[in-house]
């Protein structure tokens, strides 16, 4: 994956940023939503970045086709949250487990590395062997398991919950 680069997000990358999540929403219980996400969505989604503050988006792009992204997120809209970020991740399905995961997130912490952040927050439906390794690497540490919060596919599933020190830790 040496001919992938790393770049920020643009206005063009959504039709497939898109089509990458909506193969996880239809397919898997990785994420919990359970209807496609539609294009009025998708741009208010792109719409929440910047090239400053806490919430950034980068993508990976192989010949002019992106194949996944990394980002940042408001955790919880009340504002004694503000210090506190999500971070989310996506590969498509043939790019995944070739070092792609680890170059978007190196590069998305870079970039938050001086912002006014003190925890980032990961949540993993169970089981996700490659998301809970991703993250473990980059320092989240287990905060515990929220047992059967899910249901998608008939069925309830696990959420894991993982926090790291942000760009200021103490
Ligand atoms: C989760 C995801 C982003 C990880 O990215 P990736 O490019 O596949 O992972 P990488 O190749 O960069 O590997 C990162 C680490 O995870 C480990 N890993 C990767 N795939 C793994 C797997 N299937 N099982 C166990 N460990 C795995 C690697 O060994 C590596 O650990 P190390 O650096 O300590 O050796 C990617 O697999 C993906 O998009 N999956 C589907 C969507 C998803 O699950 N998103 C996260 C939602 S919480």
């Amino acid at each position: 994956m040496t001919d992938v680069i790393i770049r920020r997000v643009e206005q063009g990358d959504l039709q497939a940023l898109t089509d990458i999540y909506n193969h996880y929403v239809r397919e898997t219980a990785i994420t919990l939503d359970t209807v496609a996400r539609d294009a009025a969505a998708s741009q208010i989604w792109l719409d929440s970045f910047a090239a400053t503050g806490r919430y950034q988006c980068f993508v990976a792009a192989k010949a002019g086709a992106v194949i996944g992204w990394a980002s940042s997120h408001r955790y919880n809209p009340r504002a004694g949250y503000d210090a506190t970020v999500m971070s989310s991740i996506y590969l498509a399905p043939h790019a995944t487990g070739q070092g792609l995961g680890r170059r978007l997130y190196q590069t998305l912490f870079d970039a938050l590395a001086g912002e006014d952040i003190h925890r980032m927050f990961g949540g993993i439906t169970l089981p996700n062997a490659a998301s809970v390794a991703l993250h473990r690497a980059f320092g989240f540490e287990p905060a515990g398991i929220y047992p059967e919060v899910g249901r998608k596919f008939g069925r309830f599933w696990d959420v894991g919950t993982y926090l790291r020190c942000g760009g200021n830790p103490p």
